[in-house]
């Protein structure tokens, strides 16, 4: 059952989505922490899907709140996908990892994400290097290619167990990213997706080639770089985990920072850029997503917020805003 206080914001999303001239559509979510709201927000998607055609639906990771004993994570995180491809059905569902995803205690586990997550081997537009998270989806028709970033890798100790999770693209992914993911051709369109930022400190320009974050700085200059080389479009670099909204442009890749899914854990740590939406149960804030509009000749994405926190747009291929 739809709640009382979703059935206008239900109207106006689709509404505005379906004013607005594109060539694709997709939905969006983040850092959802095994939310109360979960069901309800399942319901708001179906009800949206009804009257917008969305394309596919991405997540940028934190399912869960992390410091699951294992087997409880496993079972958790099999339930929240089974959540999220019931809501979205039939179109397909693209989870990216978060920091809180798959990890009990400080110990690494990410076997138990790929077994919750390799449904995406099923979707014939996916290609996932065996046992890891991270994959790209192509879409020939919208000449459109989603990248999903994993920002977490382990090091090991010098026993082989246990693994230490850090922030971080390891040497293996990064290769992947240069020689593989960003391969794309002449005249499409580069969407990605990932839980961390991949530059810390990303606010300044200036600063980022200091980043801590490992490979940060080359997996971003390599796809600057091809990105000119191949003549292909970046669109957005979605991230989540800040739980908060923020917009930077560095060097014409804009990263856009998605709030939180959740509603009971904003206003953690600072933002020294960017905005937390004003949350309250039992109203249309408790929910929280956002519905991408492409404009492939407008270079322009609308960001048609769910609930909480405002409507936005980006432009893309143009100056530098
Ligand atoms: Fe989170």
């Amino acid at each position: 059952m739809i709640k009382e206080w979703y059935k206008d914001e239900i109207q106006r999303v689709c509404q505005k989505v379906n004013s607005l001239e594109y060539d694709m559509v997709f939905g969006m979510a983040t850092d959802s922490h095994l939310d109360n709201s979960m069901e309800d927000f399942a319901e708001n998607i179906k009800a949206v899907s009804q009257k917008v055609n969305f394309k596919c639906f991405a997540h940028m990771g934190d399912f869960l709140n992390g410091n699951l004993p294992r087997s409880v994570t496993k079972k958790i995180l099999k339930e929240q996908m089974a959540l999220y491809l019931d809501a979205v059905a039939p179109k397909p569902f693209y989870p990216a990892q978060g920091n809180h995803d798959g990890f009990w205690g400080d110990m690494a586990i990410d076997s138990e994400w790929f077994e919750a997550t390799n449904f995406t081997n099923e979707y014939k537009n996916v290609t996932r290097p065996e046992g890891k998270q991270y994959f790209y989806a192509d879409f020939e028709e919208e000449k459109v290619r989603f990248i999903i970033v994993g920002t977490f890798f382990y090091e090991g100790f010098d026993d082989g167990t246990p693994f230490k999770k850090r922030d971080g693209i390891d040497d293996v992914q990064a290769l992947w990213l240069e020689n593989e993911a960003f391969n794309v051709k002449e005249g499409w369109t580069v969407f990605l997706f990932s839980h961390e930022v991949p530059l810390y400190g990303f606010e300044e320009k200036s600063k980022y080639e200091e980043t801590p974050i490992h490979n940060g700085a080359r997996i971003f200059q390599s796809l600057v770089k091809k990105s000119k080389e191949n003549k292909f479009d970046v669109a957005v670099w979605f991230i989540g985990h800040h739980h908060g909204d923020n917009h930077v442009c560095i060097d014409g890749i804009n990263f856009v920072t998605v709030a939180s899914q959740t509603a009971y854990v904003p206003q953690l740590w600072p933002m020294k850029f960017g905005y937390y939406p004003e949350r309250e149960l039992n109203t249309k804030t408790e929910d929280l997503w956002e519905i991408a509009v492409w404009n492939k000749k407008e270079k322009t994405v609308n960001l048609i917020r769910f609930g909480a926190g405002l409507d936005r747009v980006v432009n893309y291929g143009g100056e530098e805003a």
